[in-house]
């Protein structure tokens, strides 16, 4: 690991309140690291965060009277310097937050539920292991996987990501198995869209898995050098977060690994959904032949819906 940017020079000998977050890079997202205690990971997430120029603070909802000794010794060895006490969580800082992150413990335990409430609409939860009681060596390693999560935060400030993707970012999305095949139709089912003809197109269907549970899907039935999206899913509870974004890119970068030209789509519910990904509206007519033969263009979708196209060789 480089030396970071923004680091507090050991020696400087000033205090980590004294900062200036944001540095000269103008990033301008708060960011609020929420734990139990705020004696180890939040704190942690503040120091990696402000020295890498984030407008960073963290808090707790039941906080130690110290910081963990061997969190602050590690942290020393990268350079940043903990000196601030732990802090209780208040309102007020939810509501100054841009963005709240908490550190793995469940929130909807730890926090009076007016504050969850607060919290919901820019929470990510991190999933980051508790370095209470860890040896300096473990707790060096909890280190290194809060500093890369840091990274993905500057991802916000450049614009590369949506406080959306990162929301849904705990959600993995892969390749679907033949054994999810009646958990995807149940998904279907459920979102109301068609199952039929799906199953042979299995080997193109990609799946978001929160733990053992399938909370999307997308496919892609492939016509050489054309590609039909469909089945873009996501489980009700689990919308508005950026989820149904990631599953319609991963399927459009499997298409461009298959090397298709064209992708194509017909929705009935979803009209105003794909144009920010980039597919715009065409007569039905103009899809090519061999696309509109599929069973989605001849028995599934009425005629009431919208065709649509993104062209692959165009810079998405
Ligand atoms: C459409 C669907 C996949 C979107 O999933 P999602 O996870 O809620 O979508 P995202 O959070 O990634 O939303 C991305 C953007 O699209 C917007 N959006 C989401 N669903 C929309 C819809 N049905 N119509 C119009 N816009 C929609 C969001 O507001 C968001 O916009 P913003 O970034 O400007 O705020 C989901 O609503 C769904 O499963 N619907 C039922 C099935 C369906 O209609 N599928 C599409 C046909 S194949």
């Amino acid at each position: 690991m480089g030396i970071l940017p923004y680091i507090k020079p050991q020696d400087s000998g000033l205090a980590h309140e004294e900062f200036q977050p944001g540095g000269d890079r103008g990033l301008t997202k708060r960011v609020l690291f929420v734990c139990v205690e705020n004696a180890g990971r939040s704190q942690m997430a503040e120091g990696f965060a402000r020295a890498y120029g984030l407008n960073a603070s963290s808090a707790g909802t039941l906080p130690a009277e110290k910081l963990n000794p061997v969190v602050v010794e590690a942290m020393k060895e990268r350079g940043i310097a903990l000196l601030g006490k732990p802090k209780m969580l208040t309102q007020q800082m939810i509501r100054e937050a841009d963005l709240v992150v908490t550190m793995g413990c469940s929130v909807e335990e730890v926090c009076p539920r007016p504050l969850v409430e607060q919290m919901e609409k820019k929470l990510v939860d991190w999933r980051i292991e508790d370095p209470k009681g860890k040896s300096l060596e473990e707790v060096r390693k909890i280190g290194a996987q809060i500093e890369s999560k840091v990274m993905e935060l500057l991802k916000i400030e450049q614009g590369a990501v949506t406080m959306r993707d990162l929301q849904s970012g705990s959600i993995e999305i892969g390749g679907a198995r033949q054994e999810d095949l009646p958990d995807i139709l149940a998904l279907l089912d459920e979102c109301e869209l068609p199952k039929e003809g799906l199953a042979p197109h299995l080997s193109t269907t990609l799946v978001a898995r929160d733990g053992n549970q399938i909370v999307g899907s997308s496919a892609l039935e492939m016509y050489e050098e054309f590609a039909l999206l469909r089945s873009v899913a996501v489980k009700p509870p689990f919308r508005g977060h950026g989820l149904g974004r990631r599953l319609t890119r991963a399927a459009l970068d499997l298409a461009e690994h298959h090397q298709v030209r064209v992708v194509y789509l017909l929705t009935e519910t979803a009209g105003a959904f794909f144009p920010k990904l980039g597919f715009k509206p065409i007569p039905r007519s103009s899809v090519p032949e061999k696309v509109q033969r599929s069973v989605e263009f001849t028995t599934l979708c009425p005629v009431t819906c919208k065709a649509m196209e993104i062209s692959l060789t165009q810079q998405r």
